[in-house]
């Protein structure tokens, strides 16, 4: 077989680094993704040349760094098939996303009894203000069960749609399992019950691994982050219909959200997607995220795709003959992103995870933000590897050695 190498590899200093002595198998890129060096170039430009703050000055640098920011804006609206940067609200990460539209759109739209239908294998993220909005004003929130392959049970989601269903929230692509979820079967599903249902999807995973195009998806919400993207920390993205955001009241006040301010005659707002946007942003990370932008299109999601989907295959064999192993998610790979999600018979996942850290291989332990998905698979914890577009088989390779040791040490 030949050797899987990436051909992004070089692009990313980090991964030319050790650990614990050994070379560094980063296999952690589902919770923060490594930066390329154009992205570390892009930021440190402004860092080191052009920094100013944005939107307020008549000086040439502040002209040029808005500018800028605000081609980000286009370059991330053609980049997920978004009809205009005006669909796009720069938030602090996805998590800030969505509760910007429970707090917002929620806030003005529900009344208790109104019903919110999440599903099992959702991130905290897309779980938690959900259930703050439910103990604020009343709403109800229904979950879709997921199945032992780590699959939503489609049928319960159809008959978790009722009179009552304002709004459904789910997950591209699963952090935890990594099951890519039948994002179209499930829009036309719920636009066919009733069209007015609002659809949030939490394109976190999804934006990553593959292309995205969210005006085909018709979703009304998508939200995603910065750093699993090969963009710094510190941003993401709203994507949202022009009109349903036009309709919803600011989330945060302060300056820059605001057409007037008067004691006198009130307060009037910018229009979407500005007043959403109160305070000075994070503007380097806007920049940084411009760039990681222009990477990933330069270097086609197509190929992205095709190669962590050739790694994926080459990791499912290798780790299933694992002893006393066992998979999580384990749901066809043409529906599966390269996160892999396991267990040991010999050793707890923390005991895996400090192995591992010792054979230079970084992984995530523990309930990957996900505590109702493992209490439905009845764990506390598992250890997850996760692809990126810069993993490579002998990242793999370090990961399955690594785990033949722990069996030697727990066994
Ligand atoms: N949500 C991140 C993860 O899946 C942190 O690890």
């Amino acid at each position: 077989m030949t050797n899987i190498q990436s051909p992004w590899r070089s692009d990313f200093p980090a991964l030319s680094k050790t650990m614990n002595g050994k070379p560094l198998a980063f296999l952690d890129s589902a919770a923060s993704a490594q930066k390329p060096q154009c992205v570390i170039d892009a930021m440190n430009d402004v860092l080191t040349g052009g920094y100013s703050n944005i939107h307020r000055g008549l000086y040439e640098i502040s002209q040029n760094l808005t500018q800028s920011f605000e081609d980000v804006r286009k370059k991330i609206a053609q980049f997920i098939g978004a009809q205009s940067e005006k669909n796009i609200i720069f938030t602090r990460n996805a998590t800030e996303g969505i509760n910007l539209v429970a707090q917002s759109w929620g806030r003005a739209y529900l009344k208790a009894g109104d019903e919110i239908i999440i599903t099992e294998m959702e991130h905290h993220a897309n779980i938690v203000p959900w259930q703050i909005l439910a103990d604020q004003i009343g709403v109800v929130v229904k979950v879709v069960p997921v199945t032992g392959d780590g699959l939503l049970d489609l049928d319960a989601f159809q008959s978790l749609l009722s009179d009552k269903t304002k709004l459904v929230a789910f997950v591209e692509i699963s952090n935890a399992l990594g099951t890519i979820n039948p994002v179209a079967g499930i829009v036309r599903m719920v636009r066919k019950y009733n069209a007015d249902i609002k659809i949030l999807v939490d394109g976190s995973q999804g934006v990553v691994h593959r292309a995205v195009d969210v005006t085909a998806m018709d979703v009304d919400f998508y939200v995603f982050t910065g750093h699993k993207l090969y963009a710094p920390s510190g941003i993401g993205v709203l994507y949202g219909k022009y009109d349903v955001l036009d309709s919803m009241p600011p989330y945060q006040g302060g300056g820059d959200m605001i057409e007037r301010v008067s004691f006198k005659s009130g307060i009037t707002y910018r229009e979407a997607p500005y007043k959403f946007e109160a305070g000075t942003p994070a503007i380097v990370e806007v920049i940084g995220l411009g760039a990681a932008v222009d990477y990933l299109v330069d270097n086609s999601m197509d190929k992205i795709a095709a190669h962590e989907a050739r790694l994926l295959e080459y990791a499912t064999e290798a780790i299933q003959n694992v002893a006393g192993l066992t998979l999580h998610g384990t749901a066809d790979l043409t529906q599966k992103a390269g996160i892999l999600s396991f267990t040991m018979d010999n050793a707890h996942p923390s005991d895996i995870g400090m192995v591992l850290d010792q054979c230079g291989v970084a992984v995530r332990t523990g309930h990957h933000c996900a505590m109702p998905l493992m209490e439905m698979l009845g764990l506390n914890a598992t250890a997850r590897a996760s692809l990126a577009m810069y993993s490579e088989q002998s990242d793999v390779d370090a990961l399955i050695n690594g785990l033949n040791k722990v069996n030697v040490l727990f066994g």
